[in-house]
């Protein structure tokens, strides 16, 4: 548990049958509370454009924006390992693109790794990467870079295109794969036919480990959340109730009391 967590080891966690725990975060604070909580790993998601930017998809968000992110969780985590998203259309004119958009992330941030959406399409900039020394992590199934030529969030079900987009990572060396939006016994049958962990979002318990956005768990969301999503928290409400208290307490005269004023 306290062993810091390293590509290898998500790969000796599948081997031992143990479950991988992910979540995003995009700031210090998350971060912090997300490592010292004991996930396994951190993704600095390029949700963060809709989570934090407030767009309406990922594909706004830029290298510099998730970098400046990335080093802001890169400072906070002291075990897990965490993963960076390459944003949309920073991977895909060419390999010498994708190397130069990692390098910065490894260089620039204390991030071990990237990920990026895709695979047979993937596969030679997967391997470029891995050669040059840089973890990759694929996402096949839904990916939410190509929402605008897949025509909405959807689940996927081609079988045959699944499982040659995850062969095709595992082939090119990724370390792990994201399944987004899956049929359960689909995710499940691919997580067998890989050596690689699987880490499903929308994809069954039968993957080899879990990734939710850290916004959608705790109940902070403020619009639409998944239905592939369990929240345990409902800080969205304590939030609400504690400004609420605040203002009134504000508005009476009431705070700040005696305690929170000097009074020499
Ligand atoms: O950007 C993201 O947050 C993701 C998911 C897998 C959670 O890619």
């Amino acid at each position: 548990m306290n062993d810091v967590i390293t590509v290898t080891q998500f790969a000796a966690l599948k081997t031992a049958g143990q479950k991988i725990c992910m979540l995003t975060a995009y700031d210090y604070t998350m971060a912090s509370l997300l490592d010292s909580s004991g996930v396994d790993g951190i993704l600095v998601g390029d949700s963060l454009a809709m989570v934090v930017q407030g767009h309406e998809t990922t594909l706004p968000v830029t290298l510099d924006q998730i970098i400046y992110h990335a080093e802001m969780v890169g400072r906070a985590v002291r075990r897990a390992l965490v993963v960076v998203d390459l944003p949309f259309a920073t991977y895909h004119v060419g390999v010498h693109q994708a190397v130069a958009a990692s390098a910065r992330v490894l260089k620039e941030t204390r991030c071990q790794a990237v990920k990026l959406e895709g695979g047979v399409e993937q596969a030679a900039t997967i391997r470029a990467l891995v050669q040059t020394g840089i973890p990759v992590m694929a996402h096949v199934g839904l990916r939410p870079q190509s929402v605008r030529q897949m025509g909405g969030y959807r689940v996927q079900r081609d079988e045959k295109k699944l499982m040659d987009d995850a062969r095709a990572a595992e082939d090119a060396g990724a370390f792990a794969v994201v399944l987004e939006c899956i049929p359960a016994p689909l995710a499940h049958q691919l997580t067998e036919a890989l050596e690689i962990p699987t880490i499903g979002i929308g994809a069954g318990a039968g993957c080899d480990g879990q990734v939710l956005v850290t916004n959608d768990l705790v109940g902070l969301t403020t619009g639409h959340v998944p239905r592939f999503v369990k929240p345990h928290a409902d800080l969205k409400e304590s939030i609400d109730r504690a400004v609420s208290r605040y203002c009134d307490e504000v508005r009476q005269g009431t705070f700040p009391g005696p305690e929170q004023s000097y009074n020499e």
